[in-house]
């Protein structure tokens, strides 16, 4: 069982902490610890049984002993994700990927540290997700697809066959993009989009078809 702590106590991190309990049905993995947050609002807050312990300098102690402690990053915004795990790694916490057993990942599908992979998420053959990448609900990535590092999709998306998303992009909740196109970095699409060109740097884009913001 591997010690857990999962970084943020907001709705994805509360999120995450069922999906570490449901993994852990069916094949005990993880003591769950609980969380780590900044917010001294939250310390010694509950929720559904896993306590919020404080800020990462508060468990300074915990982190030092002997033994590994694993981590999960569950903030979904990509330039706070970088920062925190940044934390995470001068604290020596490690990376763990959480993948829900309720999605379908072929086993041509190559991952990388500190993954979600959420419910009912299908990913195909011959796909690429690269570190710190949050998939969410209901979404499915097509054949020869690569993810950047610290991208996010939110709910329900769809990325086609044959398509690459740069590092550090968002995709927002029922988009849609079509197979060959190129999401350059830190771009974001947003919620219902339907992108049928490639996207530049930085650039963010809305509708049906999607254009410029
Ligand atoms: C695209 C997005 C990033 C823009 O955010 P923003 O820069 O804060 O933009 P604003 O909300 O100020 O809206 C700016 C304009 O774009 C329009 N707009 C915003 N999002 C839009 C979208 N998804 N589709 C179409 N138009 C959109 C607004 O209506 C507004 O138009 P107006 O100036 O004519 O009124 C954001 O709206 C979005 O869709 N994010 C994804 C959210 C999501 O999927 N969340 C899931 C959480 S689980």
């Amino acid at each position: 069982m591997k010690k857990l702590l999962i970084i943020g106590a907001g709705g994805l991190g509360r999120e995450v902490a069922q999906y570490v309990k449901d993994i852990n049905q069916i094949k005990p993995s993880f003591e769950l610890l609980g969380f780590i947050d900044s917010d001294p609002d939250k310390k010694n807050i509950c929720f559904d049984n896993v306590p919020v312990l404080g800020d990462f300098n508060e468990l300074k102690d915990q982190l030092n002993s002997v033994e590994p402690i694993y981590g999960f990053c569950a903030v979904a915004k990509p330039e706070i994700k970088r920062r925190l795990v940044q934390k995470m790694e001068d604290y020596k916490i490690q990376s763990v990927n959480i993948i829900h057993p309720a999605s379908y990942v072929s086993p041509q599908v190559k991952i990388g540290k500190g993954v979600l992979i959420s419910p009912y998420c299908t990913l195909t053959t011959n796909i690429i997700i690269g570190d710190y990448v949050h998939i969410n609900p209901q979404s499915g990535i097509g054949h020869d697809s690569r993810i950047g590092a610290f991208s996010t999709l939110y709910w329900s998306v769809n990325i086609s066959g044959n398509v690459t998303v740069e590092e550090g992009v968002e995709i927002g909740s029922k988009a849609f993009v079509k197979q060959g196109l190129t999401i350059e970095k830190n771009a974001v699409i947003g919620a219902g989009a339907v992108v049928v060109h490639s996207v530049k740097e930085g650039k963010i884009v809305v509708g049906v078809p999607a254009k410029e913001l």
